[in-house]
Order: C-alpha cells, then sequence, then structure tokens
C-alpha cells in the first residue's frame, strides 16, 4: 500500500514537470534569454559544460552573433555562472 502511494506520487512529480515542459515559473530573465538565443544554431548547451571563466568570453562572442545587447549577456551568463 505504502508503494503504491509513493508510486502515484512520483507520477504526479513527473508528469507535473513534464507538463512545465521545462517552463518553470520562476525561470530567470536570464535563463528565458539564453533558452530562447542559445539554441537556435545549436542545441541547448548545459550551463555545467564550462566554468565561470570559460562562459564569459563564449557568451560575449555567442551573445553578439545572436545580436544581444550588453544587458542580456549578462543576464545569460549570470545565469550560466550561477548553475555551473
Ligand atoms: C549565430 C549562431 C549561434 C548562436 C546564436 C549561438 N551559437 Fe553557440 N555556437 C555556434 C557555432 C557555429 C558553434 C561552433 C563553434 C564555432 O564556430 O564558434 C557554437 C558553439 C558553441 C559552444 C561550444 C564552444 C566550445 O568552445 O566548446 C558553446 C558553449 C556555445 N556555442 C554557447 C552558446 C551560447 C551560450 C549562446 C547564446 C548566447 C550561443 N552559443 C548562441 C553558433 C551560435
Amino acid at each position: 500500500m505504502r508503494l503504491i502511494v509513493l508510486l502515484a506520487i512520483c507520477s504526479v512529480a513527473i508528469i507535473g514537470a513534464a507538463c512545465a515542459g521545462g517552463y518553470k515559473k520562476d525561470m530567470s530573465q536570464g535563463e528565458k534569454i539564453f533558452r530562447t538565443y542559445c539554441q537556435t544554431c545549436h542545441t541547448l548547451p548545459q550551463p555545467s559544460l564550462k566554468t565561470d571563466d570559460q562562459w564569459l568570453p563564449l557568451v560575449q562572442r555567442y551573445g553578439k552573433r545572436a545580436k544581444l545587447s550588453q544587458r542580456q549577456i549578462e543576464l545569460i551568463t549570470q545565469y550560466l555562472t550561477d548553475n555551473n
């Protein structure tokens, strides 16, 4: 019985996450910009892919290619370096 309840809770959690489509309500502005612009040319890179020192010049480079503003680049960098 306890197992069934646990399974029910798990499936609700999984379905809930899937329905949200990865769009969490509390998604930061930086994450939104990142998801919008950083997968137009390739798949979305994982924040954990690079260190803080590596993200800084990379976001500058690709942000400019995507014609983002300096502010948008800063927000993306913030998101990536907070989550790597
Ligand atoms: C205009 C197309 C374009 C956009 C927009 C773009 N990229 Fe890229 N990205 C590329 C290409 C092309 C490569 C392959 C390497 C190269 O030619 O620079 C690449 C490679 C990468 C790599 C791997 C590079 C490495 O040295 O490991 C990362 C990380 C990356 N992009 C991050 C981003 C991020 C973050 C954004 C959003 C700010 C972004 N890209 C937006 C075209 C783009």
